[in-house]
């Protein structure tokens, strides 16, 4: 299976991805999470994409879609793939079709994570992840278990992201109203959208989810 979550920042695709490679041993395909390695690796492309990340801005279409087609490359053909942040533009939305098609692969469920852009800045601003596994958390929301310690792997060190500022958030939610919101029609034609209200708590999107998964 091959799904993409769709959603503003903050809408909360990466914790969704999170509980679907848990319960189905899917793989997250994130090139927000995959831009950032580079970044932190100072490879070519993390050196093209940190100032443009840092200012909340799309990177190159060319380069995000080169990450996507190594990533499921290096997956065994039956592991299905969430796709987390991916596609954002009509021709990455393109560009997926034809990564997918050599690959033997097709999208299965676009599931738009539906949410109040206003209560989003709260949500961005207050996140943060476990500095070893990644486990995402947030000061209000989701809090370790035991203050400090994640509750996955057990280290004490976590970490913010640079883009997560008020100032950067609300760029990066211009961005997804002007380029990504409208690649949507693009699946609808194609029936495979369905909308789960990403505003709900966290286990009841999850099992909205689960629910178009599995019709
Ligand atoms: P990316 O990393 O993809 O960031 P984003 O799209 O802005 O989305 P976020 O990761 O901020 O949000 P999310 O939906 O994953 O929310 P989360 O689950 O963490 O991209 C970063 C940058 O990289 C881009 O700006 C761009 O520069 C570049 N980039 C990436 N992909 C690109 C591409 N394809 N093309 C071009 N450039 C690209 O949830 C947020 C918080 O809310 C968490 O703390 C969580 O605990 C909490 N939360 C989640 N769900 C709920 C809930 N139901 N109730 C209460 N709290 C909740
Ligand atoms: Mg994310």
């Amino acid at each position: 299976m091959n799904i993409i979550l769709l959603g503003p920042p903050g809408a909360g695709k990466g914790t969704q991805a999170q509980r679907l490679v848990e319960r189905h041993g899917m793989r997250q395909l994130s090139t927000g999470d995959m831009l950032r390695a580079a970044v932190k690796a100072a490879t070519p492309v993390g050196l093209q994409a940190k100032a443009v990340m840092e200012r909340g801005e799309l990177v190159s279409d060319e380069i995000v879609s080169a990450l996507i087609g190594e990533e499921l490359d290096a997956m065994g053909p039956e592991t299905g793939a969430i796709f987390d942040g991916y596609p954002r533009t009509a021709a990455q939305a393109e560009a997926l079709d034809g990564i997918l098609g050599q690959r033997g692969r097709s999208l299965d469920h676009v599931i738009e994570l539906d949410v109040n852009e206003d209560a989003l800045v709260e949500r961005i601003t207050g996140r943060f992840t476990c500095a070893n596994c990644g486990k995402g958390y947030h000061d209000k929301f989701e809090q370790p278990k035991v203050a400090g310690v994640c509750d996955k792997c057990g280290s004490t060190e976590f970490k913010r992201r640079p883009d997560d500022n008020e100032e950067t958030v609300r760029t990066r939610m211009a961005e997804y109203r002007a380029k990504t919101a409208p690649i949507l029609p693009i699946y609808e034609t194609r029936g495979i959208v369905s909308r789960v209200d990403g505003m709900a708590d966290m286990d009841q999107v999850t099992d909205a989810i689960e629910q178009v998964i599995a019709s």
